[in-house]
């Protein structure tokens, strides 16, 4: 999606049920989320360091902090928006074709992923100039 901005990215309320016994989320097909999982991956045991750098072509996620906190940082070329997950009950769904950093990991933080698409190294844009050209705001 060429024309997505950082304004196409949402928190959603991920269900969660509570008891005596702690909290419980989940996430179903065609239930919590607008795409079919087809992929779960997660970062855990980050250093002081920035990861992602990158934006997808065609993949659509739906990030969860499980544990932790963490900074997403979307970039559509021409704004920029932070969200700072910190919740397991919270998600941040991201559009296709924007750029993503993630930053200021906590100490055992875990960022799961859930994904739409199986692993493509196609579907990367790796370089910020290449991300500013398919966005159409760079010649
Ligand atoms: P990378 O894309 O560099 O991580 P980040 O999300 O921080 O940009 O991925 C690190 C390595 O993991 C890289 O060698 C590719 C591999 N990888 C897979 O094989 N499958 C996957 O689903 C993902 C997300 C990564």
């Amino acid at each position: 999606m060429k024309n997505s901005t950082v304004d196409d990215c949402k928190i959603i309320d991920i269900r969660r049920y509570s008891d005596s016994r702690g909290y419980l989320s989940v996430v179903e097909n065609g239930i919590d989320i607008p795409f079919d999982i087809k992929r779960i991956y997660y970062l855990y045991m980050v250093p002081e360091v920035a990861r992602g750098a990158h934006a997808h072509k065609q993949l659509q996620q739906l990030l969860i902090a499980t544990s932790g906190s963490m900074d997403v940082i979307m970039d559509d070329g021409q704004e920029k928006k932070t969200f700072h997950l910190d919740r397991p009950w919270k998600g941040l769904l991201i559009p296709p074709g924007l750029w993503r950093d993630l930053e200021n990991f906590s100490g055992g933080a875990v960022l799961m992923c859930l994904a739409s698409e199986k692993y493509d190294a196609e579907d990367y844009i790796r370089d910020y100039d290449e991300f500013l050209k398919y966005k159409g705001v760079k010649e």
